[in-house]
C-alpha cells in the first residue's frame, strides 16, 4: 500500500477514510517537525496531508523522489514553493471554499471587537478597574452606516462584503482585477477603487489577500499614513502582508484608531510591542476555527490525496504541470 504522512494532529474519525488507500503515519501528538525530521518522515511516502506549518521547498523535495502529492488543509499555500513542486513533479493541493463563510464571520468578529473596543473593555473589567460608568466610557467607532474597505476580493473577501448588507454599510474594494458587474452586485454593490482611495476612504479596512513576494508589506508606513485616524485595520489573511513594526508605530501614535489581528509576521512568534497596546485585538490564527469548517478542510485535503492515489486529477490541484498520471 502507498504510504501517507499526516503531518499534524487531525480528527481521527475523518482520517479513517484514508485507511482503504494508504498505510498511514500519523502525528496525533501534534509535534512540529523540523525540516530535517520532515524530510526523514517523508522518505518513501506517496504523499502528505499538512497545514501551513510545513514549509515545502526545493531543498526538501530534492530528497524525496517518491513523493507525489502534498495536500494542505488550508486555502493559503504560501508555504509551498509551487515552482519547485512542479520541477519535482509533486502535485500540490489546497482546500478552497469550505472556509469562506467561517473566515468571513471571524473577520467581522474582529472588526466589531476592534471598533467597539471589546477586549480592552473586558480587560478593564477583569482587572477590577470598573469603579464608575462615564458618558465617554470606551467610546468606539460605529460599524452600522460606515464604509467597509476590503483589500483582496477573492472568495473570502466577497463573503465579508455580503455581510455588510445587514449593517447598512457601503463597500469599497481593491483587488488585482476588478470583479464582474454581477459579482460586485452580490458583494453588496461593492465599488472598485484604486489602493490609495481604499486606504484614504475606508472606515474599517479588512485584508483578505493571499501572501506572496508581491503582497509582502502591502500595508506599510506609507499606506498607514493614508488611513483615517478613526479607522481600524483588520488582518485575517497572512502576517507578512502588514509591516508589523510600521503598524505598531501607527497604533502608538494613534495614526489609526485600532487593529484586529489574527495573523502575524513569523507566527506563532509575534512582535512583543503588540502586547503593550490597548487598541489592538489579538487572536492566534483562528479565523477558520469552527469545528464544522475545520472538519471540512481536513476532508477536502483527504479527497485530494485519494484522487491522486486513484490516478485522478485532484480537484484542488494547484500545479497542473505536475500531474503525471
Ligand atoms: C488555517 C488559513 O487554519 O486556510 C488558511 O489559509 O490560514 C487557516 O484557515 C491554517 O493556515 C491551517 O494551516
Amino acid at each position: 500500500m502507498p504510504k501517507l504522512l499526516v503531518a499534524r494532529a487531525m480528527f481521527p474519525d475523518e482520517l479513517v477514510r484514508l485507511n482503504k488507500y494508504f498505510e498511514l503515519e500519523l502525528n496525533q501528538q501534534d509535534s512540529i517537525f523540523s525540516p530535517e525530521e520532515l524530510a526523514d518522515r517523508l522518505q518513501g511516502k506517496f504523499g502528505m496531508i499538512c497545514t501551513s506549518s510545513a514549509k515545502i521547498n526545493q531543498e526538501l523535495l530534492a530528497k524525496l523522489p517518491e513523493l507525489k502529492i502534498i495536500s494542505t488543509i488550508a486555502v493559503g499555500y504560501d508555504n509551498f514553493d509551487l515552482q519547485a513542486c512542479s520541477q519535482y513533479r509533486v502535485m500540490a493541493t489546497n482546500a478552497p471554499d469550505v472556509l469562506n463563510e467561517t473566515t468571513a464571520d471571524f473577520a467581522w468578529a474582529l472588526m466589531m471587537a476592534t471598533a467597539r473596543r471589546v477586549t480592552e473593555a473586558e480587560h478593564f473589567l477583569r482587572a477590577g478597574e470598573w469603579k464608575k460608568w462615564g458618558v465617554d466610557f470606551f467610546v468606539g467607532a460605529d460599524i452600522f452606516g460606515s464604509r467597509l474597505g476590503i483589500l483582496g476580493m477573492g472568495r473570502i473577501g466577497q463573503a465579508i462584503a455580503r455581510r455588510a448588507a445587514g449593517f447598512g454599510m457601503e463597500v469599497i474594494y481593491h483587488n488585482r482585477s476588478r470583479l464582474s458587474a454581477e459579482q460586485e452586485l452580490v458583494a453588496h454593490h461593492a465599488r472598485y477603487v484604486d489602493k490609495e482611495t481604499l486606504m484614504r476612504e475606508s472606515d474599517h479596512l479588512i485584508l483578505a489577500l493571499p501572501y506572496s513576494s508581491e503582497t509582502h508589506h502591502s500595508i506599510a508606513a506609507n499606506e498607514l499614513a493614508q488611513m483615517k485616524p478613526s479607522a481600524t485595520l483588520i488582518n485575517i489573511a497572512r502576517g507578512g502582508i502588514v509591516d508589523d513594526v510600521a503598524l505598531i508605530a501607527a497604533l502608538q501614535n494613534r495614526q489609526i484608531a485600532g487593529a484586529g489581528l489574527d495573523v502575524f509576521e513569523n507566527e506563532p512568534r509575534f512582535h512583543p510591542d503588540f502586547l503593550g497596546l490597548k487598541n489592538v485585538v489579538l487572536t492566534p490564527h483562528i479565523a477558520s476555527a469552527s469545528e464544522r469548517t475545520r472538519r471540512a478542510m481536513v476532508n477536502r485535503a483527504i479527497t485530494n490525496v485519494i484522487a491522486a492515489v486513484r490516478g485522478e486529477v485532484p480537484p484542488d490541484l494547484l500545479n497542473r504541470d505536475a500531474h503525471t498520471f
